[in-house]
Order: structure tokens, then C-alpha cells, then sequence
């Protein structure tokens, strides 16, 4: 009944727009899970696997462990765009190739493994996390629109954000002089992600979905940072053979 659903929101998320919901989900999202996040709990666990992929620490096979649960993770989330275009024509509003990440990561995965990269992907490196992720995209970003929402909100401004900070650490760590092997966090067509961010969280807060919507596209992002970190568990469970 319409009446439990309204008792069940407090007044702050009345109060609130999606974009301010989302951030607050994603603020709360950082302090959880594998390490990559910033929580006492995290850093009490030592996530020796993320540590090492900032700080010059993998061998080869390590790195190509994380590009190919991103290629599998974002070949779902691209198939779902696709969809999505193909469904609503120029009515996507979430329709920006700016942010495609595939064919990248396909050339970052060549460098990484060589040619039968996609057969390494496709068996040694997918992992039951990352699995699951794939999964969850498969079954519900395609087919419901407020869930592609959560999950287009939730991987790029993640790239956009701590993404380029990453970026940055990874190829001075690894002393990487230039972009090959990883133009998976380029984003030529962005000059400035930040101004960028902003009119993607506008346009969030223009989309007219329901109260309902809106609480299932929060609880998809919360889903998306545990479907990411137990993803990014697989790795650190592999750092003996990661290690460089
Ligand atoms: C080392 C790892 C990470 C660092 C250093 C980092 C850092 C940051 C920073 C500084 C921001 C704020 C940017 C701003 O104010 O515009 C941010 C935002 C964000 N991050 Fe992360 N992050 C990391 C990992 C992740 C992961 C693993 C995810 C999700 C899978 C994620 C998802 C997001 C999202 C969705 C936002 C946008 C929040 C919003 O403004 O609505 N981040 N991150």
C-alpha cells in the first residue's frame, strides 16, 4: 500500500533530491569492504592486494586480474546501455559514449595478456565475485530502468573520481609513462570531470521517477559497492600468486 511505503521514508529523504541520496549512500559505500575504501575496519584488514596494485606491487598477472573483472563488469553494464539506446532512441538521457569504457579495456587487456587475452578473461580471471556482479547486471540493468541507473551512477563517477586519482598513483608506482595498458582511466572527451559530475547530478535530480524508484535505485548503488567488494576480495584472496 502506498501509505506503508510513504511511513517507511523519514522526512531527511522527503527532504532530499536522488543526487544528495546517492552521494550520502556513496560516502557511507567508501568507508565499507576491500580496502579500497578509507574505513579503520578496512585498514585493520590490511587489503594487501589493493595496497600493492597502488603502490608498484603486482606482477603482470596481477594487473590483468583487475583489468578483466572491469572488462567483464563493464562488457554487462555497456550491454545494458545498448538496450537501453536501442529501446528509447534519442530519449536516453544517459546515452554519453564520453564515458564508454569497453573498447579501452580491450586494448588494456591486449597489453596485459597479448592476443588470446578474452580466453584468460573469460576462465583464469573470472572469479566468483566478479561473477556475481555480472550477473546482477545481466539480470536487472537491461530490463529495469532505475537499476541501470544505480549502476551507470555508481562505476562512473567512481572512474571519475577516485579514478583519476588511482590513475595517477598506478602509473607513477608502476613508472608508466604513458596511457598504454591503462586507457581505461582516460577520459579524453572530459575536460573537466568535475563540472562534468555536477551536470550529471543535475540531470539526475530531472529524472521524474517515483518514490519507489528512487528507494530502489539507493539500494541498487548500496548493492553495487557490496557486489564490488566482494569482487575485489577474489583479487586480495589470490595475492600469493598476484604478488610481484
Ligand atoms: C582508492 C579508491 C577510491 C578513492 C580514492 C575514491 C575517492 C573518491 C572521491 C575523492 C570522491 C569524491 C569526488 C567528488 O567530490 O566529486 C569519490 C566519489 C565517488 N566514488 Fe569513490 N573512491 C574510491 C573507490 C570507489 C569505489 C570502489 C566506488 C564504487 C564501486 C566508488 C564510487 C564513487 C561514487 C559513485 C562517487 C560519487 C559520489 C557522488 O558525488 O555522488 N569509489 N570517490
Amino acid at each position: 500500500m502506498t501509505e506503508t511505503v510513504q511511513t517507511n521514508r523519514s522526512v531527511e529523504t522527503e527532504a532530499m533530491s536522488l543526487a544528495e541520496r546517492l552521494r550520502e549512500v556513496s560516502l557511507s559505500g567508501h568507508g565499507r569492504g576491500d580496502g579500497w575504501g578509507s574505513s579503520a575496519e578496512a585498514e585493520a584488514a590490511e587489503p594487501q592486494y589493493s595496497t600493492a596494485y597502488l603502490r608498484g606491487g603486482l606482477n603482470r598477472a596481477g594487473i590483468a586480474a583487475q583489468v578483466a573483472q572491469h572488462f567483464l563488469m563493464y562488457e554487462a553494464l555497456e550491454g545494458a546501455t545498448a538496450a537501453h539506446r536501442e529501446r528509447l532512441g534519442e530519449d536516453f538521457v544517459l546515452w554519453m559514449p564520453e564515458l564508454h569504457r569497453l573498447e579501452s579495456l580491450r586494448n588494456d587487456a591486449q597489453y596485459w595478456m597479448g592476443e588470446g587475452w578474452e580466453n584468460e578473461v573469460r576462465t583464469r580471471y573470472t572469479t566468483p565475485g566478479i561473477k556475481r556482479y555480472v550477473d546482477r547486471l545481466n539480470g536487472v540493468a537491461g530490463s529495469s530502468y532505475p537499476h541501470f541507473v544505480a549502476h551507470h551512477y555508481t562505476r562512473y563517477l567512481a572512474d571519475l573520481s577516485g579514478g583519476l586519482m588511482i590513475a595517477k598513483m598506478f602509473r607513477r608506482s608502476y613508472d608508466m609513462a604513458g596511457s598504454e595498458g591503462t586507457t581505461f582511466y582516460d577520459f579524453p572527451a572530459i575536460d573537466d570531470p568535475r563540472a562534468w559530475k555536477d551536470r550529471y547530478r543535475s540531470l539526475l535530480d530531472t529524472m521524474s521517477f517515483s518514490a519507489q524508484d528512487q528507494d530502489a535505485i539507493v539500494e541498487e548503488v548500496a548493492l553495487a559497492y557490496q557486489l564490488n567488494n566482494e569482487a575485489g576480495r577474489d583479487l586480495e584472496e589470490r595475492f600469493a600468486e598476484y604478488k610481484a
